[in-house]
């Protein structure tokens, strides 16, 4: 298949363009997209066939539930047997914006989008393109993240020109995304609202909102005995090249316990990589070394996580060692992606 690739511009929307692409997606094809958080593999969500391609296109297993994009309040009803309370309030607060919130679903939706579930994860992108492009597609965008399954998501179109390049019918080109992590998911259909997977929004402001939140207890711990509650966070969501291991500690003891290791594997002839703060990173010694932002700058952080580990693998590096970062706010969930990435091996000095 021949990929059409378009750049937009989200301060100048071409609306032709756009058209074009919500036409691919209602006649049954897949448009690449960007959010705010990363970009999305689109399909009509309420096309059973529309899913299984997504799922051939990064050839995801089939129980792992996409998450239905939304352009406006009106259109959620149709998702859902009902929109409780907590939806609205956080509607009113985060939305448009990077919050997925998880409901009983409508029989409009088919059992392919939802991994078989009788849930629906729902939610409405804050990105102006994205926005324009699910209401010229029909209302309904199922949309994972735009990689082949087990890369890092997406932060701009290069990498989705990388991953799916042939496979789809267009990739709408919108730069670099703002936020670089996927949404936060809240699930809300039992007693106490659930953290499924930590995002921009935090435990702390979704509880300033609905009270009392609960938090899926596999988020951030690998030993635990049960299964996580969204099941596509079961799967180590990227598996690198290489071996990476998180280093945690004081901070000279950190960068001296890096470059130890790093040292000793280079002397083998492995190539050795590293991802540490702007603050320490002038100390670090090893073949790709590489600045993820500094540690009082979160969301720059977050910004730039999985463009370093997709350069790591383009590089080839077989080691790599990073920092740990600090688990409030948004260090939350670029603890649990570096962790995923990590296979839990974590090293306390
Ligand atoms: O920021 C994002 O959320 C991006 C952009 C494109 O919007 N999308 C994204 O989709 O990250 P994906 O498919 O990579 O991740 C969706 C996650 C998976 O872990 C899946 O298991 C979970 O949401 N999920 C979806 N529906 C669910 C449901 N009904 N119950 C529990 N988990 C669900
Ligand atoms: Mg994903």
């Amino acid at each position: 298949m021949r990929t059409e690739v378009i750049k937009i511009d989200e301060e100048n929307i071409d609306i032709e363009a756009i058209k074009k692409a919500g036409q691919i997606i209602k006649e049954g094809g897949l448009v690449a997209f960007p959010t705010e958080t990363v970009y999305g593999l689109g399909g009509d969500a309420l096309n059973p066939g529309s899913s299984k391609k997504i799922y051939a296109a990064k050839g995801r297993p089939s129980d792992n539930p996409l998450i239905v994009h939304v352009c406006c309040m009106d259109d959620v009803a149709g998702l859902v047997k009902e929109i409780p309370e907590s939806a609205r309030l956080l509607a009113d607060k985060y939305w448009p914006g990077p919050l997925t919130m998880i409901m009983n679903k409508s029989d409009r939706v088919p059992y392919e989008t939802t991994g078989g579930l009788d849930t629906v994860a729902v939610r409405m992108p804050v990105h102006k393109t994205a926005l324009e492009l699910i209401k010229y597609s029909g209302g309904y965008i199922a949309a994972p993240s735009a990689n082949i399954s087990g890369r890092p998501s997406p932060t701009s179109a290069k990498y989705v020109i990388e991953d799916m390049d042939g496979r789809i019918e267009m990739i709408i080109d919108g730069g670099e995304v703002e936020i670089g992590l996927e949404s936060t998911i809240v699930d809300l259909t039992g007693d106490v609202p659930m953290i499924l997977r930590p995002g921009y929004i935090t435990a702390q402001m979704l509880e300033e909102t609905l009270g009392t939140v609960d938090q899926d207890k596999t988020m951030m711990s690998g030993d635990c005995k049960d299964k996580p509650k969204a099941p596509g966070m079961k799967y180590r969501h990227y598996a690198p090249k290489g071996e990476l291991t998180i280093v945690s500690g004081q901070r000279s003891d950190v960068v001296n316990y890096i470059n130890e290791q790093a040292s000793r594997a280079m002397e083998k002839g492995i190539k050795v990589g590293i991802i540490g703060t702007e603050e320490n990173i002038a100390s670090y010694r090893g073949d790709s070394i590489k600045s993820v932002g500094s540690i009082a700058d979160e969301a720059m952080i977050a910004h730039r996580l999985y463009g370093i580990l997709r350069e790591f693998d383009d590089e080839d590096v077989r080691e790599m060692y990073s920092e740990s970062f600090d688990t409030c706010g948004i260090g939350q969930a670029i603890m649990n992606r570096l962790l995923k990435a990590a296979g839990h091996n974590v090293v306390k000095i």
